[in-house]
This record gives structure tokens, C-alpha cells and sequence, in this order.
């Protein structure tokens, strides 16, 4: 069974941000370490996990009382398009929403922005540059 699931054990803390590093931060030649950040502290982070294998990690930050961000949202490679990040994304949604959230925002590297699209996020345009190579978008849903 799949189940939407806060890291708790010490062991949860460590399969967390190695499926992000792998997805997120490898690829780009990054060194471990690169894929956390002050924010972890504060940031609620969920998982998607199946018999103790993490399937999909992302973190939903506060902005203001009223505005989120989801941030580091990865998915297994081997288990990208099976409907993982649109099951993660729902639960952090439903999250922010009780927490009395009225606005989500992002900032998706260009090859996921048809992802967010069809999750009913709107551009925004472009923001940053990660590492001054990789091209964010800013996005944003409202919650209701
Ligand atoms: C981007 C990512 C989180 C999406 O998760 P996923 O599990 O692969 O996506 P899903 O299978 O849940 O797709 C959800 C919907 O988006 C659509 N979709 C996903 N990627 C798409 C693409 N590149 N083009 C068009 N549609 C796409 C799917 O068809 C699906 O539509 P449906 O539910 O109406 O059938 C995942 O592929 C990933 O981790 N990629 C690498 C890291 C990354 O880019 N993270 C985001 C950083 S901003």
C-alpha cells in the first residue's frame, strides 16, 4: 500500500534527501549536502512510501499567512509518470488548504512546467536561474 507519510526515523531523514539529491541535485553535478537547505527546519515535508521504499518527497513552505511554496518535489526516476507527483502534490495541497493557505506557489525548472499545468497551476514567467544554468518559472494555484 502507498501511503503519504512525514519522515520520522532517522532512517526516513536519509532515504528523504537522497531521493532528492539523486533527482535533484545529481544530475546537475551537484555535490552531496547541496540539496538541503535553512528552510528543512521550518518546512513540512512529506513522502510518498510503499513498503518502506520512498517513492516521492516534497516540502511545503510558508511565505505569509495567507501564501505557500512547494519546494524540492522529486519522483523515483523509474517511477516518474505513473501519477506519484500528482498524488503528492494532492496531499500537500490538502495540507496548505487546512493550514488556512489560500495561495500556492512554485518555482518549476522548464521541463516540469507541463506537470504543474495539468495540476491547474497558471505561470507566472520566468524567475531564477539555479546555479545560473537551470531556468525556474514561477506558478501559482489557488487554493479553494
Ligand atoms: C516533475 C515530476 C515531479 C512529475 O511527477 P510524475 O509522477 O512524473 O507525474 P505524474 O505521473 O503524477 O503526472 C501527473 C499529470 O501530469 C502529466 N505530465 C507529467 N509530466 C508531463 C509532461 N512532461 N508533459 C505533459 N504532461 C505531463 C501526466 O500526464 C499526468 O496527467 P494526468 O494525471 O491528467 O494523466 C517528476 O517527473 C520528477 O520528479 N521529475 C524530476 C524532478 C523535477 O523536475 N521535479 C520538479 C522540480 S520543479
Amino acid at each position: 500500500m502507498i501511503e503519504v507519510k512525514k519522515p520520522a526515523s532517522e532512517q526516513d531523514w536519509d532515504a528523504y534527501y537522497d531521493l532528492r539529491y539523486r533527482i535533484l541535485r545529481e544530475p546537475l553535478g551537484k555535490e552531496r549536502g547541496s540539496e538541503r537547505n535553512e528552510g528543512d527546519e521550518t518546512g513540512i515535508h512529506f513522502t510518498l512510501v510503499e513498503n518502506n521504499v520512498f517513492i516521492a518527497v516534497a516540502r511545503l513552505d510558508s511565505v505569509d499567512e495567507t501564501v505557500c511554496q512547494a519546494r524540492f518535489v522529486a519522483v523515483e526516476s523509474h517511477l516518474q509518470g505513473k501519477g506519484y507527483g500528482r498524488k503528492i502534490m494532492t496531499a500537500l495541497e490538502n495540507e496548505a488548504q487546512n493550514l488556512g493557505y489560500r495561495k500556492l506557489i512554485l518555482h518549476a525548472r522548464d521541463y516540469a512546467l507541463p506537470f504543474y499545468e495539468r495540476l491547474g497551476y497558471t505561470l507566472v514567467g520566468p524567475s531564477y536561474k539555479l546555479f545560473d544554468v537551470l531556468q525556474h518559472f514561477e506558478m501559482f494555484k489557488i487554493l479553494s
